[in-house]
This record gives C-alpha cells, structure tokens and sequence, in this order.
C-alpha cells in the first residue's frame, strides 16, 4: 500500500520509471470501496461515496452553455442521480437492459446516466449531430429498451422500426405524451431522491459506445464497471487531478472522451467538472476557463487548431492564468501547436493516446516526463505497449509497424455488441491491434505514423467510410461511391466521396450540394463529405469492392502500389 500512496499522493507519478516496475493494478482496487464491501458499482464509487464523505459539500459539476449556469455538490449529483434512477425504474429498467441517451449536454444528461449505471443497466450515450439512420442502426443493434431524448431531436428516432424500444422519455418543458413518449420532468418532479444502487459484477456491462471501423456499421464496444480502476488511476497520474482543481474536459458524452474523463475519472478523483454546452467558440471557450478558473483542461488538436486560427485578439481579452495542465487526445499533436501552447499559456500540452476500445488512456505524457513533441509518450504503468510486425513479432524501436498492446488492462472492452467475430479479430495471440501504424524510439516514446485501415478521424470524430458510402449510394443519382480521408491542416483530416452517377445524371455543384445534404441528414454533419469528386468509374476489385487504396492515392499524388486484384 505505502508503494500506491506514492504513486496517488500529493504529485501523481513522482517517478515513472520506478512505478512502471512495481506497480499492479490490484494495488489500484485497494482504493476503491468494493476493496472492503464487494459491493461494486462505479456510480456508487464516482458519486454516493463522496456524497456521503468528506467531500459531500464540495462542488461536483459546474455547467454553463451562456445561458443556463447551474452548480451542483456530490450531495445534490447522488440525490439527482437517484431521482433519475427512479423515474428509469418506474418505466421498468432493470440491470442489463439498455438505456440510451440522446440529446445535447445538460445537467440531466449527466444524472440520468449517472442514475441507468445505479440500476446496473447499460447506458448507450449518442452524440445529439446523430440523423435518424445513424440513430437507428445505434438502437436496432443493440435492442436498446428506452431512450431519453428531447422534444427537437424526436423526430429522428423511427420509433415504427425499433420492435424493442418500449419507451421514449422527453427531457422538456412541453411535452406531448403520447403512446411511448412520456414526459421526463413530470416523473422527475415526483420521483424519490432515495434509491437502493443495484449492486453488479465488475465484469457487467456499464456503458456501450458506438464506433467505427473500415468496414461494416458502426460496432457496439462495451465496457465494464472493472473500468473503473484505470479511469481512477489515469485521472491520478496522468490529468493530475488534485484537490483544489477544477477540471474541463471538453468532449462530448456522446464519444468516449466525454465519458471516460468527462465522467468516470474526474468524479472517481472527487474533482469539480466543468460541463460546458453549446458549440465551440473560441472567445466562449476562452471565457469559460476565466469564469470558472479552470486549472486542468482536456481537449483535441482540431480545437487547439482551430483557437490557434482565431489568433491574440480572441486569447487576449481573457484572464487565462488559472490554467496549470493542458492536455489532448483523438489526433496527432502537431508540434506546432505545443509550440502554441507554450506561448500562449507557459504551458506544454501534454499528448495522451487511446481508443474506444481500450476505454481509457493507454500511452501519455505524465506531467513529470520531459515531452518530445510530435510523440504520443509512453505506455502507462501497468500496461505494456509494443510495434509488432505483420506477422505479429515484436519489432526493434524506430521501425514502423503495428501498435499494439498486451491484454489485459481493466478498462478493456469485453465485448463488441452481437459481433464476437469483430471482437475475436483485434487480437493476435495476447496482443490487441490497435489499427494504428506507430513507432517506438530508444526511450520508449511511441510515435503516430498513421491508420492501417481506412477509418478517418476528422475533428477529432472517428468515421467510417462505410457508413458513409452506404448513405451515398442511397442517393438516387449515385451508382458508387468511394469514401477517403484528406490531409487537411486545421480538422486533421476531411471526408473526401469520390462517386459515380447512375445513367441520366450529370455532375453539378448543385448535385454536390444535395448530396452532402442527403448525408447529413441521414447520418450526420460531421460525417458529411466536406468534398465531393465525379468520377465515371471508380476502381474496383474484381470481387466488386472499391478500391480505397487507390483514391487515397489519386488524391495524393502517390504510387497506387499493386493493381493486380483491380478489374480490368
Ligand atoms: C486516433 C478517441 C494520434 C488513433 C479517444 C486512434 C490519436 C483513434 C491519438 C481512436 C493521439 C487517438 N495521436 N492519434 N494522441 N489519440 N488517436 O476511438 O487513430 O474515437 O486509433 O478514441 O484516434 O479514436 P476513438
């Protein structure tokens, strides 16, 4: 235990190398309540525990969206969270069955998911940009039982083609019930503040992400409550939450990042979240870190970019000195922008790197590491991370292969929803295969090369040109469509479609102009084509498959490599 203290003690990872040495994630579970009770639920841990401790009156989640501003302690977050469980309760939710949550930041969000973890159901977060196919999939998939939405984004959910959903609450002021709909507030207002936590296994399902890859729809990644431990443990080491932070992570709860550490880590630490609504803004976001001083901020390369853009005149007018630790996650971390960060704030930004599927941090920059910029750092204590070859060996540092990891660690996921033979097809051996192309140099800091595959992150959101070439095709004027990610120098990268018509339709940017719209309201604006080429063919294999590879290249001026599988 005196070897944990010092690893979770006043100043996080004193020294890494050592903790990396002897370090075991049972040390972790000694923190926990469950050490004691083997009563195990990670609301309980991150909410109730506190509430009923020491930290009971001090400030949980500070929200503000430029209008709405509300403060809520542990005490008031475990008794909304309770009020929330109730009225899930009363429409019949009970462990294991699905709860999704549909709609834009907002105190409530935050209880009602905090409340479907203390029933022991499993709660699926959607971001609110999601159009009425990319609802459906999400809720088909999983046979989600309720949904918790408001009146605005209703009209996307095809209530007539889920034979699952039995309800549908409305977080509103008016709300219209009828058949599944139900009014949320009017329970809300009558419900309970007290509730008995269903207790659950560390391996039961607690939150199911919905993710893309290269193929396919996007794929339900489930994580357990054993999640818990390494959300607890990298809010330690690696945000460095202290007592008196308080702590921004600007992520949606709709992506993993605005679950994992907009949630589970910073209330697992007893910390005060900021919850911020609204769209990004540079002066908005700039005033929210003076209005609330806030000392630790998580944020994305596209938004530090895109603060970056908006230059002095935006950055001056704010009294930015509370800041003390800066750090990013979801894209590579120019060096530029570290650069800009020091400038700017007398702060470097501290790169951190992970999946969806790995739950949480997996490779960082501690705050007592000496930061190589451009590198990602290095795997955190209790992990091991390594480039293996094509064939799965382990390669020496400075070559490029696959970056993978040794299973497993706690926050793993345990399951992709109805798919096992996706799961199965992450790991080689002990290994999980990342999908990403990396190296490792000398010191054991680990360098992003690029995808393996052809998931594209634009703005920090991971995408999958399968999904969006599926939505394209059911254009009528499109025959094929072949999706890319482009290079781009502020989103990272930009969705590029290169299509063929169907006879009788000619190119047009009016035509462009309805095709991005059909996409974005079939799937989403962010998974729109910011791009849009006419070709008269696109290249394909001979078994009909198009050819990534090969617009990639056009795109890029490359080398298209080996054509022998191409038709014709
Ligand atoms: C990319 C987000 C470079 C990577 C938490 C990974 C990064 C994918 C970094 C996962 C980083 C994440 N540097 N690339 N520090 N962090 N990525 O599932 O390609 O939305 O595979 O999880 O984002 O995206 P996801």
């Amino acid at each position: 235990m005196e070897k944990l203290k010092a690893l979770s003690g006043e100043h996080q990872l004193a020294s890494y190398e050592d903790a990396c040495q002897s370090f075991e994630w049972t040390q972790a579970e000694a923190l926990f309540s469950w050490d004691l009770t083997g009563n195990v639920n990670t609301a309980y841990e991150a909410i109730d525990r506190h509430a009923e401790g020491e930290l009971a009156t001090k400030l949980a989640l500070l929200y503000f969206d430029g209008e709405r501003e509300e403060r809520y302690t542990y005490e008031d977050m475990k008794r909304e969270s309770n009020r929330a469980g109730n009225v899930l309760k009363s429409v019949g939710v009970e462990k294991g069955d699905r709860v999704f949550i549909f709609m834009p930041r907002s105190p409530e969000l935050y209880f009602i998911l905090l409340g479907t973890l203390k029933l022991g159901a499993i709660v699926g977060p959607l971001f609110e940009a999601f159009m009425e196919q990319a609802v459906h999939d999400r809720l088909l998939d999983s046979e989600a039982k309720v949904i918790v939405t408001t009146e605005a984004l209703l009209p996307r959910i095809p209530v007539d083609q889920l034979p699952h959903l039995e309800t549908i609450l409305i977080v509103g002021d008016e709300v219209k019930e009828a058949g599944k709909i139900i009014d949320y507030r009017k329970l809300a207002g009558d419900a309970s503040t007290d509730l008995d936590i269903t207790w659950v296994d560390r391996e039961d399902g607690m939150i199911l992400h919905y993710t893309s890859g290269s193929t396919g729809k996007p794929k339900g990644v489930l994580h357990v409550h054993n999640a818990m431990v390494q959300h607890l443990m990298t809010g330690k080491w690696v945000l460095d939450l202290q007592p008196d932070d308080i702590y921004w992570c600007t992520a949606d709860p709709g992506w993993v990042t605005g679950t994992s550490y907009g949630i589970f880590a910073p209330f697992l630490n007893g910390a005060t979240n900021v919850i911020v609504g609204g769209r990004f803004n540079p002066e908005f976001w700039y005033s929210v870190i003076e209005r609330f001083g806030v000392t630790v901020w998580y944020s994305a390369p596209t938004a530090f970019r895109m603060l970056m853009g908006a230059g002095e005149e935006a950055f001056e007018k704010y009294d930015l000195s509370s800041l003390r630790h800066i750090l990013s996650v979801g894209e590579p971390l120019n060096p530029e922008v570290i650069r800009w960060g020091n400038e700017s704030f007398g702060l470097r930004i501290h790169d951190t790197w992970w999946m969806t599927e790995t739950g949480a941090m997996m490779i960082c920059n501690y705050p007592t590491m000496d930061i190589k910029p451009g590198s990602m750092g290095k795997a955190i204590p209790g992990c091991e991370a390594a480039i293996l070859d094509d064939r799965g060996q382990p390669l020496p540092p400075h070559r490029m292969g696959n970056l993978a990891l040794k299973t497993p660690w706690p926050s793993m996921m345990r399951k992709i929803w109805k798919n096992d033979a996706k799961y199965e097809s992450y790991f080689w051996g002990d290994w999980y295969v990342s999908g990403d192309s990396a190296y490792m140099d000398e010191d054991g800091y680990f360098w992003f090369q690029g995808r393996v595959d052809d998931v594209i992150m634009t703005a920090g959101e991971r995408v999958g040109p399968f999904e969006v070439e599926s939505r394209l095709v059911e254009h009528p004027a499109v025959a094929e469509a072949g999706v890319i990610g482009k290079p781009d120098p502020v989103r990272g990268e930009i969705i590029k479609a290169f299509i063929a018509l169907r006879k009788g339709y000619e190119p047009s940017d009016e035509l462009k102009a309805e095709i991005q719209k059909f996409v974005k309201e079939g799937l989403a604006a962010h998974a729109a084509p910011r791009e849009i080429e006419f070709k008269d063919k696109l290249p394909k294999t001979r078994s009909g498959k198009i050819m990534r590879r090969v617009l990639k290249a056009w795109e890029l001026n490359l080398e298209t490599g080996d054509l022998s599988t191409m038709e014709d």
